[in-house]
């Protein structure tokens, strides 16, 4: 394991991408590979077995790519994955999951939304991880199984999406909560319509950041943090259309991307020459 080789982040599809953003602004000097596993988008109904599985899979590529530490940059694979790759992977392991206990610690809410996808609410890891720092804390737990799709239709500022917002969060109007967790890593692009819905009161908690301030500290620590001066390198891979996936991309970074800078790729890997065959762009 060198510490110049590069940092692997996956998730389901583009909402990763808000964890990838924070990191190459962090640590501007570290080469990143990210992994969309669009094919199987969503994550969030998955069942445990299957949310195990995919996250073996997009883990084992990434680290078949020589990657250093590997960020499941995916709430919902973090609750169901997390644990189990920390023990069988021999580089570290970081999932969202601290991130966003760590930002309802440190405001010492009492009061939170949780918005999430199904499987992360039905894995109760969240609540489970709150009230055993905080007795007294109480959680709204609201699943948005519809945020997921709506954000990959690229259909973020539609009106649709406004009226999805109202009706999943509107109950929320009555619970006097003082923040809501973005427990899912593509909310933040629903940023603007939550917060409207919520009112200006409600302080709106992303992980990503906070989960790339523990990526730093964690290569500091372990003397993995990158030695070379060579320009970074960011590398992107999708299991679904490069085409489609450059698109929704350049709504989540500031640097533009081309479908020609993605690379199609199958999970696991001996399904790629199916792909090449039918040569899906
Ligand atoms: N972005 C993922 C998460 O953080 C999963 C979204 C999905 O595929 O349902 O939970």
């Amino acid at each position: 394991m060198q510490s110049d080789s590069p940092i692997g982040l996956f998730d389901s599809g583009v909402g990763g991408l808000t964890v990838f953003h924070e990191l190459s602004n962090l640590l501007p000097n570290e080469d990143l590979i990210y992994l969309g596993d669009s094919a199987r988008l969503p994550y969030g109904n998955k069942s445990p077995a299957n949310l195990l599985q995919y996250a073996n899979e997009c883990s084992s590529f990434l680290l078949e790519r020589g990657v250093k530490l590997i960020i499941i940059a995916c709430h919902t694979a973090s609750c169901y994955a997390l644990e189990s790759l920390k023990k069988t992977l021999p580089i570290p392991v970081i999932g969202m999951i601290p991130a966003g206990i760590e930002l309802i610690q440190q405001s010492n809410f009492q009061n939170v939304a949780l918005l999430a996808t199904e499987s992360t609410i039905r894995s109760n890891v969240y609540q489970r991880a709150l009230s055993k720092q905080n007795p007294s804390i109480q959680v709204h737990s609201v699943a948005c199984p519809l945020f997921v799709p709506l954000i990959e239709e690229g259909l973020s500022h539609h009106g649709l999406t406004q009226l999805i917002a109202t009706h999943y969060l509107h109950p929320l109007k009555f619970q006097s909560i003082e923040a809501a967790l973005l427990a899912c890593t593509h909310y933040p692009l629903l940023q603007q319509v939550i917060q409207e819905v919520l009112g200006p009161s409600v302080q709106l908690l992303k992980p990503a950041s906070r989960c790339a301030n523990n990526v730093r500290n964690l290569l500091l620590e372990s003397g993995l943090a990158k030695q070379s001066t060579k320009k970074a390198s960011k590398v992107f891979f999708t299991t679904e259309s490069p085409k489609r996936f450059a698109t929704l991309a350049n709504l989540f970074l500031d640097l533009p991307i081309q479908s020609s800078d993605i690379d199609l790729v199958a999970l696991p890997t001996n399904k790629l020459e199916l792909n090449k065959k039918f040569k899906y762009s």
